[in-house]
């Protein structure tokens, strides 16, 4: 017998209340946010935690991303010291992930953060993630909705594409507008777990310089093979060769290009876009150098992970 494909959710208030439905019981529902679309289930029920992570064929249970509607939720899970309260004033609701401290009377199930005494929160600023944690009336665990190891979805057909046969529904928002993963900190002092949404820079203006990452904790998880297309990806590329796609950042010639005008916001919403089509194609492929400041550092992080064969 086929597999039952996943329902497509419109992003009106009908999609909203269905999906909210279906994760009051207890099944997977795709949604965007504005970093790259997530695999939500209910953070508090066990057995559809567990699901996600058959769903997306996760060796190990790494801890997942809680997602709540707002800071007044947000603080019955986590515990926020002076830090915490001043990046989540700044960043929430962003791409901004804090690790923090759980609350002793959380209702978050053990497998959401792995048996740690830490949870990683956000508070997306997409308006249908927005309205579907309203709805939901409770916090959402959701790691990004790909097969485990392959590449980010930002797109509702990424999702289906890549787990259509083992989810309930995907809440279809369009293309997500950041299109790389939260920012992730955690930690005191507070480290860089995760390059992503929100630049260090912008994060060390609110608080000065982030700690070394790997000092203290780390986010499990962060491996090196992620991300990955089929393909093979050459990195600082200046052209290509014989067989190659060329993938250019900026104005000049290229097969594909990251962002015509070299601006780091479209080549962070473009790239994981770029990956699939590269799948797509099944050529291997030479991207251009991309400056490591701002978005940059993100967009480097998660090429290097697609590069490694
Ligand atoms: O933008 C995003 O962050 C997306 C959207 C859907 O929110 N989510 C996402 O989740 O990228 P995921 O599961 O692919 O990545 C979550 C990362 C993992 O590397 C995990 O190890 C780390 O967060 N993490 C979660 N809880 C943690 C904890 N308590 N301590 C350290 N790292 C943690
Ligand atoms: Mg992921």
């Amino acid at each position: 017998m086929l597999m039952p494909l996943a329902r497509t959710l419109t992003p009106d208030s009908d999609g909203v209340v269905q999906a909210a439905e279906l994760l009051r019981a207890g099944r997977l529902v795709a949604f965007p946010t504005e970093t790259v679309y997530g695999l939500g289930a209910d953070a508090r029920d066990g057995a559809a935690v567990a699901a996600i992570y058959a769903a997306k064929g996760r060796p190990s249970f790494n801890p997942l991303i809680v997602h709540v509607a707002d800071m007044a939720r947000a603080r019955t899970i986590a515990r926020f010291d002076d830090t915490a309260l001043r990046l989540a004033q700044a960043f929430w609701p962003g791409p901004l992930t804090l690790v923090l401290p759980l609350t002793p009377d959380h209702d978050i199930a053990s497998l959401v953060t792995a048996g740690l005494d830490t949870v990683a929160l956000r508070v997306p600023g997409h308006p249908l993630a927005q309205t579907l944690l309203r709805a939901f009336d409770g916090p959402v665990a959701a790691p990004s909705a790909n097969p485990s190891g392959r590449i980010s979805p930002t797109r509702a057909a990424h999702v289906l594409a890549g787990l259509g046969d083992q989810i309930e529904a995907v809440l279809d928002g369009g293309a997500c507008a950041v299109g790389l993963e939260s920012t992730i900190v955690g930690g005191a002092p507070t480290a860089l777990l995760r390059a992503g949404g929100v630049p260090t820079e912008e994060i060390e203006a609110i608080i000065g310089p982030l700690a070394a990452a790997g000092s203290q904790i780390t986010a499990p998880g962060q491996l090196a093979a992620h991300y990955a297309p089929r393909v093979p990806l050459r990195l600082n590329a200046t052209r290509a060769t014989d067989g190659e796609v060329f993938v250019g950042f900026g104005p000049g010639d290229c097969d594909l290009n990251l962002s015509a005008t070299g601006d780091m916001r479209d080549a962070a919403a473009q790239l994981f876009d770029t990956l699939h089509a590269l799948d797509a194609l099944g050529k291997p492929a030479a991207i251009a150098p991309i400056p490591d400041t701002g978005l940059g550092r993100a967009i480097n992080d998660r090429l290097r992970r697609a590069s490694v064969r």
